[in-house]
């Protein structure tokens, strides 16, 4: 079987075509196209519009890159939500008309398990606690009794948003969270800054305002380097707890900010300290991708679930355990 995917959740369009081989997933093609804004955050409305700007150029790419004919794509999926709304009935109009045109069946995936997915398909890992970090998401999620749940997050913003607001204050080009990186590697003084830990969720607006308050009083790198220890520092926290509640000797990392090297150090570490193991899919995966929207919608749809035209209306605050999972 061969499916399409399409991921519009946010700043990314993108394409992803899969087949199943061997029981494995083997993906054809993976085309994204990212939308930057000039200045600020995310416009919903301009993303959107980017998204239908570049649709037709992605779809293309990713046809001729899987080498697949079109009529030989089975299944038509794509990023049902949690997202921006414009973007999100944008990637769903598209994915419709598409579906009715091949004449072939159409599945709505939820983006956050769908991260889950890819990473347990690239990996080796088979029931793992993903610590899924994004610009728009902070979640901890496991399976437990036929469903995705989600063990901790966020209280406020996502992860990302923070590294990417504080970027922007600094005058970081977006997304900032690799420049951040880049200057923490150079710092060498810690600075105390609110480590916000309530359970299992974790808060990061109250560091965001730490840090621009510290904008004149300290060095740019010791601040960015701070702000990383104690954001990574509490998601590993967060993570552990998850692993010891679940009993589970996996760690996944999805999301755009798992592609940080010291995050996946501080990860590896706190894995290696449990005797578990720790698996990171390739970065590609890990940021919002096509590949694991197809990929999620095979599953699905091998599972028996099927949706109507009329069910495959976007869910913009689509929570994780709301998903029936009946492929595991
Ligand atoms: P979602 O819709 O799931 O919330 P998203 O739209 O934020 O996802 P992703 O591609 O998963 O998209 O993640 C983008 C985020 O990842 C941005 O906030 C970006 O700053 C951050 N990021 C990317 N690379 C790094 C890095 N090396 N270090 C830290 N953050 C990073
Ligand atoms: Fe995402």
């Amino acid at each position: 079987m061969i499916c399409l995917g399409i991921e519009g959740t946010a700043h990314t369009i993108s394409i992803g075509i899969v087949e199943k081989v061997n029981n494995r997933c083997n993906i054809l093609a993976n085309i994204s196209k990212m939308y930057k804004p000039e200045k600020g955050g995310i416009h919903p409305r301009e993303a959107a519009n980017h998204h239908v700007k570049f649709f037709p150029k992605v779809l293309r790419e990713s046809i001729e890159k899987s080498e697949v004919n079109i009529n030989d794509i089975d299944l038509v999926s794509f990023s049902i939500g949690p997202g921006l709304g414009p973007c999100l009935r944008t990637a769903a109009t598209a994915a419709r008309t598409l579906a009715l045109s091949l004449k072939k069946p159409i599945v709505g995936v939820n983006h956050c398990i769908a991260h889950l997915e890819i990473g347990r398909a690239l990996t080796k890992c088979e029931d793992p606690v993903l610590l899924y970090v994004s610009g728009g998401n902070t979640q901890v999620i496991a399976f437990m009794e036929g469903k995705y749940r989600v063990f901790g997050e966020t209280l406020d913003i996502g992860i990302g948003n923070c590294l990417d607001k504080f970027g922007r204050e600094i005058g970081l080009p977006f997304p900032s969270g690799p420049h951040i990186e880049k200057l923490a590697k150079k710092g060498k003084k810690y600075i105390s800054l609110p480590y916000s830990v309530k359970g299992m969720d974790v808060a990061f607006s109250g560091i965001l305002t730490a840090c621009l308050h510290l904008l004149k009083k300290e060095k740019i790198e010791d601040i960015c380097y701070s702000l990383q220890e104690t954001c990574f520092c509490m998601l590993a926290e967060v993570a552990e707890r998850a692993m010891a509640h679940t009993e589970k000797e996996e760690i996944l990392l999805g999301g755009g900010v798992a592609c940080n090297k010291r995050l996946q150090e501080i990860i590896r570490k706190m894995a290696n300290e449990r005797k578990a193991k720790f698996y990171c899919p390739p970065n590609e995966y890990l940021v919002d991708n096509g590949a694991m929207i197809a990929w999620t919608g095979l599953l699905m749809h091998e599972s028996g679930i099927r949706m109507k035209l009329e069910e495959t209306k976007v869910r913009q605050n689509y929570r994780t355990d709301e998903v029936e999972i009946k492929w595991r």
